[in-house]
């Protein structure tokens, strides 16, 4: 694991953008793992500029997100592949079409879960994944718990979870209860990732991550077991390594 420390949240997209646009730039035709929250916002930011200017070609690109909420539509502005859409994908020059997250109207939740994880494989795995950190340790939606989650499945969030994402709706009734993501195996598949982490709010599960025990009371904690993962973090969430 690679563990680089920057100045502030802003270098620390920039030099995620860096590293996704490396990526492209040596497989037109890469897969990309993306992730919600407002920790990627300056990587998106990035990417933007550097498709716009045309640096960076998306147009063979294809893209698997870490999850959606089961029951808001792709329309409902809380939905992650709005979020996708209005951050990134109507930002450069890829086709809707590659632009993949788990369908949280599905109504077999469970045949969807499988049918995103065959996507995956039949696109040949994920070459870059993405990732934030939830403060209780989580990764997508994978919170903590007796087990890691290997593949795509439905969960229900933490009450910690609700209350940590209430911020973006109307009152913490609006939150979702359940979400589809990516299992914890789906992102320890991927053949090299990128953690984000950024604030002072982050730096005691920063800590707890990156040198507390592997365990799956911390699901971030198996990172450490990837070959290929690099950390890239603000001095304020570096603050208690
Ligand atoms: C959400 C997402 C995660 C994200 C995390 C942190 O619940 N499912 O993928 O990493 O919360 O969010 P933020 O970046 O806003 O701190």
């Amino acid at each position: 694991m690679r563990t680089i420390i920057f100045r502030d949240k802003q270098a620390v997209g920039e030099a995620a953008a860096i590293l996704f646009a490396a990526q492209v730039l040596k497989k037109a035709n890469s897969v990309l793992g993306f992730a919600t929250g407002s920790t990627p916002l300056e990587t998106y930011a990035a990417l933007s500029g550097l498709s716009q200017r045309g640096i960076v070609d998306f147009s063979e690109v294809r893209t698997y997100n870490l999850d959606e909420y089961v029951g808001l539509s792709p329309a409902h502005e809380q939905s992650y592949a709005y979020f996708m859409r209005r951050n990134l994908f109507s930002k450069i020059n890829i086709s809707p079409e590659n632009c993949h997250l788990p369908d949280g109207m599905a109504r077999d939740l469970d045949a969807e879960c499988a049918s995103y994880e065959r996507g995956i494989d039949m696109d040949g795995g994920i070459d870059l994944q993405l990732l934030g950190i939830g403060h209780n340790g989580h990764i997508g939606f994978n919170e903590p718990g007796d087990a890691f989650p290997d593949a795509t499945h439905c969960m229900t969030l933490t009450p910690e979870t609700v209350d940590a994402n209430k911020r973006f709706f109307t009152s913490a009734d609006e939150v979702p209860r359940r979400a589809l993501s990516m299992g914890v195996g789906t992102i320890m598949r991927a053949r090299a990732i990128v953690l984000l982490i950024h604030g002072a709010d982050k730096a005691d599960i920063c800590q707890k991550a990156l040198n507390g025990p592997i365990t799956p009371r911390v699901p971030a904690s198996i990172l450490r077991y990837h070959p290929n993962v690099t950390v890239l973090l603000d001095q304020a969430a570096a603050a208690k390594l």
